[in-house]
């Protein structure tokens, strides 16, 4: 008999993952390389570049989002590498304005392949769960997005459908008409924002955590703690946060510009932590910048970590 999800998520971690081409199984049965390449805050410049450069050290999984405003290049990157389609995994994620309708999201889905060129997502995910123009009626909102996510699951256009930055109050939600269950929950997931509450019940319900900011957006490459660990294995403050995630079970995104970071960020299959590193970076939780509150989290305003 098939093991229960949880069980063969949890079994499935870096101990197992020796390559980029390793995956994850959600829980449909689609595989998904363990390590995905973010895309926020890249320009159509520096995405088509760092693309192409992450395609060629080895990496099968791309994340983007309409948002990031730079899906064009990042298919125009895919198609220039020359990588077969079906050894790719491509994620982009639905925006908060191009979702008030059932129609607006198979409107906007089309408009992601269209400026991806492709002809199906890997994964599609709702970026966030409450917009600010239904902070008074996002359930409704959701269970829309959902159905239309759905019918476009069904119609075979995305191999996988998720969330992102949803807490158990918004799945709990979902699950009330959701006929699919999400397979992804893409979230805030590094040492100082683990999370626990919310990994937890994505488990308990099917879905594999995706770490966005691995890196914290760069705030943990500053940490001594990390310093510390990456010493005394030889590697270096980034390598030793994807190894991490790893070890957690998680699947990290890390995103960088430079080729020398892309390459190195993808050289962490050749050393394990041990529980005294484990012990070190789970002292580091709460203390530095933490998830945003999709209530509150006001998407006019700047990111106030990032000035
Ligand atoms: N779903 C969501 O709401 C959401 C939100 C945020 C992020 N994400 C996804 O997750 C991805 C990663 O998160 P993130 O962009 O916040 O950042 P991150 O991966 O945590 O950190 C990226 C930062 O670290 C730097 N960096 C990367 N590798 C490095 C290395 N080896 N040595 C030194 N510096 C290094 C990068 O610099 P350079 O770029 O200058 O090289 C960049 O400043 C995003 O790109 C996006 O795809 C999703």
């Amino acid at each position: 008999m098939r093991k229960p999800f949880s069980e063969r998520m949890d079994r499935m971690t870096a101990i197992n993952a020796h390559s980029m081409t390793d995956t994850y199984e959600l829980a449909n049965g689609v595989k998904i390389p363990v390590i995905g390449f973010g895309t926020w805050q890249s320009s159509p410049e520096d995405a088509y570049q760092s693309v192409k450069w992450a395609l060629d050290a080895g990496y099968r999984h791309i994340d983007t989002a309409a948002t990031y405003d730079n899906e064009q290049a990042v298919g125009r990157a895919i198609r220039d590498a020359g990588v077969p389609r079906d050894q790719l995994f491509v994620t982009t994620k639905l925006w908060n304005e191009q979702r008030n309708s059932y129609d607006d999201v198979l409107r906007a889905f089309q408009d992601s392949l269209t400026r991806l060129g492709l002809d199906y997502i890997d994964l599609y995910l709702i970026h966030w769960p409450e917009p600010a123009a239904h902070h008074q009626d996002w359930q409704h909102l959701n269970a829309e997005t959902w159905r239309a996510m759905e019918h476009i699951f069904h119609l075979g256009k995305a191999r996988a459908i998720g969330v992102s930055n949803f807490l158990p109050k918004h799945l709990k939600a979902l699950a009330k008409t959701a006929k699919t269950a999400p397979m992804v929950n893409q979230i805030f997931l590094n040492p100082y924002s683990p999370q626990p509450d919310v990994v937890q019940y994505n488990r308990d319900h099917g879905m594999l955590n995706e770490a966005y900011s691995p890196l914290g957006t760069g705030e943990l490459l500053k940490s001594e703690t990390v310093a510390a660990v990456a010493k005394k294995h030889g590697k270096s403050p980034a390598q030793v946060l994807i190894r991490w995630s790893l070890e957690q079970g998680f699947l990290p995104l890390p995103k960088s510009v430079h080729q020398d970071y892309i390459k190195a960020n993808a050289d962490v299959f050749d050393f394990e932590l041990d529980a005294d590193d484990h012990q070190q970076l789970a002292a580091m939780a709460g203390k530095g910048r933490q998830r945003q509150d999709p209530t509150t989290f006001d998407f006019s305003k700047p990111i106030p970590f990032l000035h």
